[in-house]
């Protein structure tokens, strides 16, 4: 049923209305709503809705709308292997991937633990070899780099985690180099590549479909490229490459051995993918038991997400959260603000994540919404985009939310007098995170009565702009595991709200088959058919 269609619908938007004319100031001296908004439910983090412009009333009825919309339902329907993607006629279970042991999913009556299991132990197996320096290249060399070569999800899940945990890197792999391409230009493989070594570099190719032309001309690249230490391609391939994907035929087709691959199944979406051997890179860097703390984490939100009632069930929260900042109070934009320089990438991943999910306007029986749905979500790390986009945050005229993440503790391992420096940045690091929100929501009432009076017209701050706030113990695998399985979750929850499939993604592939159709166009074929704009381009581009 379309959200508009709910019977909480009205009442919400009337106290949307009631809320507008009150100012996030005027919220934030209340000790009562201040415990209503603030969660501890979750092992390792704390969450702070308290600074969102709403009420613990507005969120009790907004829990009530979640139940309207079956949202207790349609999380078990998820959970147990239903077919949550029609359209693809597929479940989406990348919680059975981090089940471990205690895995009992089913795809279709079969269980899929031991399938499971099985590809964590070839990638196990594997990635001893590597470390080990058993596997050797071509010329009978061991392994000194592996580059990930993917896209999308096969690409940014183990990028940001790598770069988050490289702290965490495992003894065995500390002497291997992880590098990533994904672009279609190249460019990443023009930086990468002569830096390393063809008899010493190990490819991984990642692609879910086996069929991503960006990943395939990589491939072909890095496979040109090795072929300086030997001309017997068959036997490159055996020696360089792993395949990672669910189509085997195709992997097969290709030129990589059995042996070398490792699969997983259509039932793991690419963006929700990186728990599954698309997370190789992860596992050769933070080590087998470093992976299994990460997929532990997730599957420690999969169980609350599972049991917790909705009130108190972290990633529902965040979900409703959104739908009333996206579709009671008008806010589109989402800012994701990680005040961790490790967490970098976790704004793109994100971006993957939530509007690959999330970026549709049809419902599951086919009408067009007549509401809101996935915001624009961008952000960069925190203390960086202060120096640069926060101004539109602080003085603009869009109205954005933002999510601050910051941990409790840092530990750097270092020598003592460095140590305490780093203490230093840890504290301003985590000043700097509270006074961006403070602002962000106080505006001039965050300055003192003289600092309002002495402030130009040019130095007014008008504040309301809605934070939440996590808090992560500290940053580890675990935490890392636990703070995206959130995020998947949240996803789902705004997608019952929206009663869209977040799992499908119709919206890219028009362009792969229009590029198909315009690559002849730069050899000289017929242009004639394409549109004005387009053909003056194919001239400008192709004109010597
Ligand atoms: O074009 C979008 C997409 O299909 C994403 O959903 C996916 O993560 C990415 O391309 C890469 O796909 P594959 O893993 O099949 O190469």
């Amino acid at each position: 049923m379309r959200l508009t269609e709910l019977s909480g619908w009205q009442g919400l938007i009337d106290k949307s209305r009631q809320l507008a004319d009150q100012h996030l100031s005027e919220l934030l001296n209340d000790e009562a709503r201040q415990a209503a908004l603030s969660f501890n439910s979750l092992n390792k983090f704390h969450l702070d809705f308290s600074k969102q412009r709403l009420t613990a009333d507005v969120l009790s009825d907004l829990i009530e709308l979640a139940r309207e919309a079956r949202l207790e339902d349609k999380i078990q329907a998820l959970l147990s292997g239903a077919i949550v993607n029609p359209s693809e006629n597929r479940p989406a279970l990348h919680t059975a991937l981090r089940a471990l042991e205690s895995g009992s999913a089913f795809v279709a009556d079969d269980s899929v633990a031991d399938a499971v299991n099985a590809s964590l132990d070839k990638m196990a197996g594997i990635i001893d070899r590597i470390q080990n320096g058993t596997w050797l290249g071509v010329t009978g060399k061991s392994i000194t780099d592996v580059v990930n070569i993917g896209v999308g999800g096969s690409d940014l899940g183990p990028l940001m985690s790598c770069f988050a945990l490289a702290e965490y890197t495992d003894d065995n792999s500390k002497d291997i180099g992880i590098h990533f391409a994904s672009s279609i230009d190249g460019s990443q493989l023009a930086e990468i590549l002569p830096e390393l070594n063809p008899e010493t570099t190990l490819f991984c190719y990642v692609s879910k479909s086996f069929s991503t032309i960006d990943t395939l001309s990589n491939a072909n690249t890095a496979l040109a490229w090795l072929e300086a230490v030997s001309d017997d391609v068959t036997a490159l391939k055996q020696a360089h490459f792993i395949g990672i994907s669910t189509a085997p035929e195709k992997v097969s087709a290709w030129g990589i051995p059995e042996q070398n691959q490792i699969l997983f199944w259509d039932w793991v979406g690419g963006r929700y993918s990186m728990w599954s051997a698309v997370g190789f890179t992860i596992a050769l860097q933070i080590g087998m038991a470093g992976f299994k703390q990460f997929l532990t984490g997730a599957h420690a939100v999969d169980q609350h997400f599972s049991s917790t009632e909705l009130a108190h069930n972290i990633p529902v929260l965040m979900g409703l959260v959104d739908v009333w900042n996206c579709n009671f109070l008008g806010i589109n934009a989402h800012a994701i603000l990680p005040y961790d320089g490790r967490l970098k990438h976790f704004p793109a991943y994100l971006g993957q994540l939530e509007m690959e999910s999330n970026g549709k306007s049809v419902t599951h029986d086919g009408q067009g919404v007549n509401y809101r749905t996935c915001p624009i979500l961008w952000g960069e790390i925190g203390p960086n985009a202060q120096h640069a986009f926060y101004q539109l945050l602080h003085q603009g005229t869009e109205p954005v939310n933002a999510d601050f993440i910051v941990s409790k503790s840092r530990n750097i391992a270092m020598s003592d007098a460095v140590q305490t420096s780093f203490k230093e940045h840890h504290e301003l690091n985590v000043a700097n995170c509270l006074a961006q929100s403070r602002v962000l929501a106080l505006g001039n009432q965050a300055m003192s009565d003289e600092q309002v009076q002495s402030s130009s017209v040019f130095q007014q701050y008008a504040g309301n702009q809605p934070s939440t706030t996590f808090v992560l113990d500290e940053l580890t695998p675990y935490t890392l595991g636990s703070l995206v399985a959130l995020y998947e979750h949240k996803v789902f929850v705004s997608s019952v709200l929206w009663d869209i499939n977040p799992f499908d993604q119709w919206g890219v592939e028009l362009g792969k088959q229009i590029a198909k159709q315009l690559q002849p166009l730069l050899h000289g074929a017929d242009s004639g058919a394409v549109d004005s704009s387009t053909r003056s381009l194919l001239k400008q581009l192709t004109d010597s």
